[in-house]
């Protein structure tokens, strides 16, 4: 059995204090739940921040980064390694990011080294995959993510990608108020499921959780949900407020 999650990305938003205080609220809020995961993927000049509340109050809420390097340490000004974030007890990061590609010309091949250094130090990656509007006109969707998720996988065992998590994110959708429609995102995820059976094994492809993320609100998490192949969703910007992420948790009602 798929156990659902839920992540919340906050990208380049929250100061400490703003930070601290959602996920106060937040804890309070989904202190009853235990069928979903819920994770927080806060800026890095907070998530030591957030790391000591979590040790502290330990509420039912892990701690995702949103990208690093992938080397341990070294001469690479300006960047994080995943030690660094294994040092503040972080579980995931997110990684390949549509915004990272396209803002920071992270090229597959980046995105691989990048998973492969999670790996490395059990940092599991919540490997983000999507085609952009023109990619969907044109039909390349499959096409796409195939091509994505076989470039980020290149090199990694079975072992280690039992501890993938990936988030189907179609580019069109995130940020604009337009999601996808549910049965589309799920046959889609159907086939990146399909993908990693055909790479790897069936019963990998049986355990593997995938997610959906592009404009999630606490109002249409329950249509994907309901959806056989979507595992849970990966939201940006309903889950800068605790009372609104809190509703997608609790997306059963
Ligand atoms: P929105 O939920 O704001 O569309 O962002 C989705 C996303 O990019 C999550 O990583």
């Amino acid at each position: 059995m798929r156990k659902p999650l839920i992540a919340g990305n906050w990208k380049m938003n929250k100061t400490l204090a703003e930070g601290v205080r959602l996920v106060q609220d937040l804890s309070y809020l989904v202190e009853d739940v235990e069928d979903v995961d819920i994770v927080v993927c806060p800026p890095f000049t907070i998530l030591k921040g957030i790391s000591t509340l979590i040790e502290y109050d330990k509420p039912n809420i892990k701690l995702g980064a949103q990208n690093m390097h992938w080397e341990q340490e070294g001469a690479y000004t300006g960047e994080i390694s995943p030690l660094m974030l294994k040092d503040l007890n972080v579980e995931f990061v997110i990684l390949g990011h549509s915004e990272r590609r396209r803002y920071f010309f992270e090229t597959d091949e980046i995105i691989n080294r990048k998973v492969k250094a999670a790996f490395k130090f059990k940092i599991s990656p919540i490997l983000c995959l999507g085609e952009s509007l023109e990619e969907r006109e044109a039909g390349k969707t499959f096409e796409v993510v195939q091509n994505q998720l076989f470039k980020a996988l290149e090199g990694v065992s079975q072992e280690e990608v039992k501890h993938l998590i990936i988030a189907y994110e179609p580019v069109w959708a995130i940020g604009t108020g337009k999601s996808a429609f549910p049965e589309d995102a799920n046959d889609t995820i159907r086939h990146i499921r399909a993908l990693i059976g055909s790479k790897f094994t069936p019963e990998i492809a049986k355990n593997q959780l995938v997610l959906y993320g592009g404009s999630v609100t606490p109002e249409n998490i329950a249509e994907f949900m309901v959806e056989p192949d979507i595992d849970g969703a990966l939201v940006g910007g309903a889950s800068l407020d605790a009372v609104s992420f809190s509703r997608i948790i609790k997306f059963r009602g």
